[in-house]
């Protein structure tokens, strides 16, 4: 596994991160909290030390798992998670409304994009409470609030530093412009965003702005949610509840785009003697400007199969063979 700091944090964390937002089961058809625990625990023993979370996955389920998870090896990990989607409290802008009962059992949910100072200070109380910490170590505003000015929120945050109760500080869903405006007020660390090969409009906007600035970049949703895995052929199906019964990039007629991609890639992992979710998570950590890939995983296998990614290295003719395969898909 391969190591790249936090930004200007002096945080190592392990380039390829687990992300929990699937295992939360708010929006993937729910979950089974004892493998999700297994996940965990197996992308930890595979060397992942970088576990992205945040309140908002299945409100509360997903922080909940992961503490339980990492309750006795707390220091081995570097816990990353989110606030500015609110739930307790009507502030700032309706974002959405989650109508998930057969799963959160709480009824129609109203989401607020709030980043106020004392919501934020409300959210870091809950989410050491369900990660069993004392401490957060990457706090990330999850999506930008245009109610609240920047420096206010930035302000609260650098008081949270102050005390102890987070180590480094991270915007995700933001422009070039937000960064700057962090960065008038105090040390911005990383930005996180979504991006892979299915998804690269931050090559030519965040992934060039996060190095100029020296921060680092994680990269969300690299799989491309389960597409580029080579595991979603136009058989797969999806249960209730899950999110990719409606998102159109899972129509058969991509589905069948996306095999055709993947297939010139097979000659490559074949080589290589990797699987492509591999090659694919090895691709993202090789582009330009992107210091980590936050993966996704709701089993055992999955999360030990991503982490061996961490130590796939792609040549200069690889990775080019790569990209015309890319830009062939993208036409
Ligand atoms: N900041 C933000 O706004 C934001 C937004 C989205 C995500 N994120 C973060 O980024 C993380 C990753 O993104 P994501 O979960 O949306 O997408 P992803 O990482 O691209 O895909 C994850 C999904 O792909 C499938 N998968 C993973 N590994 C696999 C493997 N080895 N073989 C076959 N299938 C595999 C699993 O789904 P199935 O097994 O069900 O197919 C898994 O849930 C999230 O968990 C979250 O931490 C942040």
């Amino acid at each position: 596994m391969k190591f790249r700091e936090l930004g200007p944090s002096g945080i190592q964390a392990s380039v390829v991160g687990i992300g929990t937002w699937a295992i939360g089961g708010w929006m993937w058809g729910g979950v089974e909290r004892a493998d999700a625990i297994k996940a965990i625990h197996t992308a930890i023993d595979e060397g992942v030390t970088l576990i992205d979370t945040a309140p908002v996955y299945g409100f509360g389920v997903s922080e909940e798992l992961v503490g339980e998870a990492v309750r006795d090896r707390r220091d081995r990990v570097v816990l990353a998670t989110k606030c500015g989607m609110i739930w307790h409290e009507a502030r700032g802008n309706l974002f959405f409304t989650s109508d998930e009962n057969h799963l959160t059992k709480k009824g129609t949910i109203k989401v607020y994009q709030c980043l106020a100072p004392d919501t934020i200070r409300y959210e870091v109380e809950q989410s050491l409470r369900r990660l069993h910490t004392d401490h957060i170590d990457l706090l990330q505003t999850h999506w930008q609030d245009p109610s609240t000015p920047i420096s206010d929120t930035m302000a609260e945050l650098l008081k949270l530093k102050d005390e102890g109760k987070i180590r480094a500080i991270g915007c995700s869903n933001a422009t070039p412009a937000h960064m700057d405006e962090y960065q008038a007020v105090g040390q911005l660390d990383t930005d996180q965003e979504l991006f892979s090969m299915l998804d690269r409009k931050h090559e030519e906007a965040n992934l060039p702005a996060c190095a100029q600035r020296g921060l680092g970049f994680l990269a969300y949703s690299p799989l491309g949610q389960g597409l580029l895995t080579g595991k979603v052929g136009p058989e797969r199906t999806f249960g209730n509840g899950d999110q990719r019964n409606f998102n159109t990039r899972f129509s058969p007629e991509n589905r069948e785009k996306i095999r055709a991609m993947l297939d010139l890639f097979e000659p490559i992992a074949g080589d290589k003697g990797v699987s492509l979710p591999q090659l694919v998570i090895a691709w993202t950590l090789s582009q330009s400007g992107c210091t980590h890939a936050l993966v996704g995983a709701r089993s055992e296998e999955q999360a030990r199969e991503n982490a061996a990614a961490g130590d796939v290295t792609l040549s200069e003719g690889e990775l080019e063979t790569m990209r015309a395969a890319i830009e062939q898909y993208a036409l």
